[in-house]
């Protein structure tokens, strides 16, 4: 008999449902429960899993009491949010997409994971891969932006870093792909409400990223919190037994979210904890966490008929086996044993440094007011994010404190004028009294760093309290004396700002950059790094357009502007302030002479595409080329854009090179009206180019044929 035949055959029935219980430790709280004393029920074997635990000695001693001092000595599971860092902070989830740049991806994922199994955790409830198209949710800062072919790309990199070697390495993650699914189509975007998305738009917009992280060997699944069209997800039969475990093959396990079982009370599906233990477990959901529904409501459900035996012993079955593949019950102190050495946080340091310059996207940059030049050298520093480490942190910081991180004004003199978001203004004189003796100013404004993240939707989406008059005062003061303003806009998702980017000389969008924020800025600033990244989201420029994304559907009415019954809105332009993909850089780049090979396609084939990019500005730096494909008619209406590939390019001033992406034939297969994949004869534009704006793309066109017979 294997190890976990003999433990299942030994255990208890409370043993049992010990192992589907994931309960916190008082380090971190992110629901409306807090647990009591752990220490007793991990001893008698209740309590298998832990969540928000830090500190090597405490994990240690939480896995001694499991494996030294319960009955069948089975080891903890323990798990934390290491979401874009643990101690050292990467940029939030959101900034990283806009690296575009799957290596890095993996990159930040690998280090948080070596620092966070260094102080003896085995899971991180990440990444988080919804799909998010309305800035109104908070949650959007959490993963990959609005498109799901990018997501699909971030979810393989992120469960590939955070799973290094594999996953019993010392030094590995078990990864939770989350929240599954269409978390990011929540009503109105307010966190928790219910999300109801028609079948085709779960399977190609909001499915891909989970499809992918699965395919990736993630080890473990969490649904979310909301339900869909009526069905909550921690109780979905269909979407996690049919799609996750029969069509995908997941094999892994599924952890509830933060007292998601209880809630299914609330949601009004269950009558009481046994019903609502009784769907999550019928659904599939093996790990119960927080909600105790498990342990207080599985032996009524047993005693109901509404479970059998069976049914939980596939969920310990699963539980046993990840802990077995984290190679826990072989070593179960193998993660914290050893700390990491001081370098390591050195090198840490650095990577998040040239991250946090690489995420930064420069939204304008008019009349090359950056890099700023050696005659401003007089710089007034100015906005309540001038000097505020701790909002640099992001949502979901890990265990990273309030004081390790560097901000942008970290050894400048600065003046706040307002706070984030107070009705205080008396700070604006003092500000304006900076700004007299300077010939810049950088204006850092934004949200804090909670105004996004979890339970932080917002309705405006302009700057908050009183940063608005403060802005406008500064754009007086330096219009008037012809001073440029350099806006650092820090946010969680795009703000709804066009006045500020109309004033503004330049706009960096800094997303939130992590522990290094005010380095990474710095670097762009003077131009020792060359702003390369790319906004994985559009921005609106009125909150009436949201949902706003590049893959919508041309429709029957387009928008004309001769034509008043056309798809469009009286009072703003339908196109957005800027779209995905936008970026500049410190060059200026000309994307040239597209060419397609071969230009007929059977599914088999795969095409090489390639365009010539030269630098025309006076600057060294990266262009990130993207490729687009339009199926121009089809059984199915498709979308106008859909993006299929990515790739960068570091040119001289001067310098000219070619950019070579391959796309394979079958790729552009889509849902046909039965939802299966069809590869349908007819016409496909492929475009590439700098952003998902159909007047900055080059265009072929390719003609796809039936495949040859076998
Ligand atoms: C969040 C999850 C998170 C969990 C544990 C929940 O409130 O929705 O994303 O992993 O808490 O902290």
């Amino acid at each position: 008999m294997s190890r976990i035949d003999t433990l299942i055959g030994a255990m208890t029935l409370a043993e049992k449902l010990g192992q589907l219980t994931m309960t916190a430790s008082s380090y971190a709280v992110t629901g409306p429960v807090i647990a009591g004393d752990s220490t007793a029920a991990i001893k008698a074997g209740t309590i298998g899993n832990l969540l928000n635990m830090v500190g090597a000695a405490h994990v240690r001693e939480m896995q001694r009491l499991a494996v030294e001092e319960s009955r069948l000595g089975i080891p903890l599971l323990i798990g934390f949010d290491v979401v874009h860092g643990h101690r050292i902070l990467f940029p939030v989830p959101l900034g990283e997409a806009a690296l575009f740049d799957a290596e890095t991806w993996a990159l930040t994922a690998r280090e948080s994971a070596k620092e966070a199994a260094a102080e003896g955790l085995a899971m991180t409830f990440a990444p988080m891969l919804d799909v998010s198209r309305d800035p109104r949710w908070g949650r959007g800062v959490e993963g990959p932006g609005e498109d799901p072919w990018l997501g699909a790309r971030m979810a393989e990199a992120k469960v590939r870093g955070f799973q290094g070697a594999g996953l019993a390495a010392a030094d590995a993650l078990a990864a939770v792909a989350k929240h599954y699914c269409a978390y990011g189509a929540v009503t109105a975007g307010r966190d928790y409400a219910s999300a109801d998305v028609s079948e085709r738009t779960l399977r190609e917009v909001y499915m891909p990223p989970f499809a992918a992280a699965v395919a990736s060997g993630v080890p473990a699944v969490m649904p979310a919190f909301t339900d869909l069209a009526g069905i909550p997800m921690t109780a979905h039969r269909e979407l996690l037994r049919g799609w996750l475990r029969g069509r995908w093959g997941f094999k892994g396990v599924i952890v509830s979210d933060y007292n998601a079982i209880a809630e299914l009370m609330r949601h009004g599906i269950a009558a009481d904890l046994a019903e609502a233990a009784a769907h999550a477990l019928k659904a599939g959901v093996d790990i119960d966490m927080m909600s105790d529904a498990y342990r207080r409501g599985l032996p009524t459900a047993l005693a109901r008929k509404l479970v059998n035996m069976a049914e939980i012993d596939e969920s310990v079955r699963r539980v046993l086996t990840l802990k077995e593949q984290l190679g826990l019950f072989d070593d179960p102190y193998r993660r914290g044993a050893t700390p990491e050495p001081a370098e390591a946080f050195v090198h840490r340091r650095q990577l998040a440094r040239a991250v946090g310059a690489r995420a930064i996207v420069m939204l304008k940059n008019d009349k090359e007011t950056l890099p700023l030049a050696a005659s401003l050298r007089r710089l007034a520093v100015v906005g309540p994010l001038a000097d505020a480490p701790a909002e640099m942190r992001g949502p979901w910081w890990g265990a990273a404190d309030g004081e390790g991180q560097v901000s942008v004004a970290s050894q400048v003199v600065h003046a706040p004028g307002v706070a984030i978001d107070s009705d205080d203004a008396s700070g604006i004189e003092a500000a304006l009294h900076l700004c007299a003796t300077a010939d810049a100013i950088l204006l850092c404004v934004g949200e804090a760093a909670t105004m996004s993240g979890e339970a932080a939707s917002r309705a405006y989406l302009d700057l908050p309290g009183k940063q608005c008059r403060f802005a406008e005062a500064v754009f007086e003061h330096a219009h008037a004396r012809a001073k440029p303003v350099i806006v650092v806009l820090f946010s969680g998702r795009p703000l709804v700002v066009p006045w500020l980017v109309e004033k503004a000389d330049a706009v960096l969008a800094a997303w939130f950059l992590g522990s290094e924020a005010g380095n990474a800025i710095g670097d762009v600033l003077t131009g020792r790094v060359s702003p390369s990244g790319r906004t994985p989201v559009t921005w609106p420029r009125a909150a009436g357009q949201i949902p706003i994304f590049f893959g919508e559907r041309n429709g029957g009415r387009p928008a004309n502007p001769a034509d008043r019954y056309t798809s469009k809105y009286l009072d703003v332009p339908n196109e957005p302030l800027f779209p995905f993909g936008h970026g500049l850089t410190y060059g200026r780049f000309a994307l040239t002479n597209l060419r397609v090979t071969p230009l007929e396609v059977e599914d088999i084939d795969t095409m090489q595409i390639s365009v010539d990019v030269r630098n025309e500005g006076a600057r060294a730096a990266q262009e990130t080329v993207f490729l687009f494909t339009h199926d121009k008619i089809a059984s199915v209406a498709r979308p106008l854009l859909e993006l299929k590939g990515f790739a960068k390019i570091e040119l001289q001033p001067g310098e000219a090179g070619t950019v070579t992406l391959s796309l394979r034939a079958a790729e552009l297969r889509f849902l046909g009206i039965d939802l299966e994949p069809v590869f349908e004869p007819g016409e496909v534009e492929i475009l590439v180019g700098p952003c998902a704006d159909r007047l900055h793309l080059l265009t072929a066109t390719v003609r796809l044929s039936w495949s040859r017979p076998c």
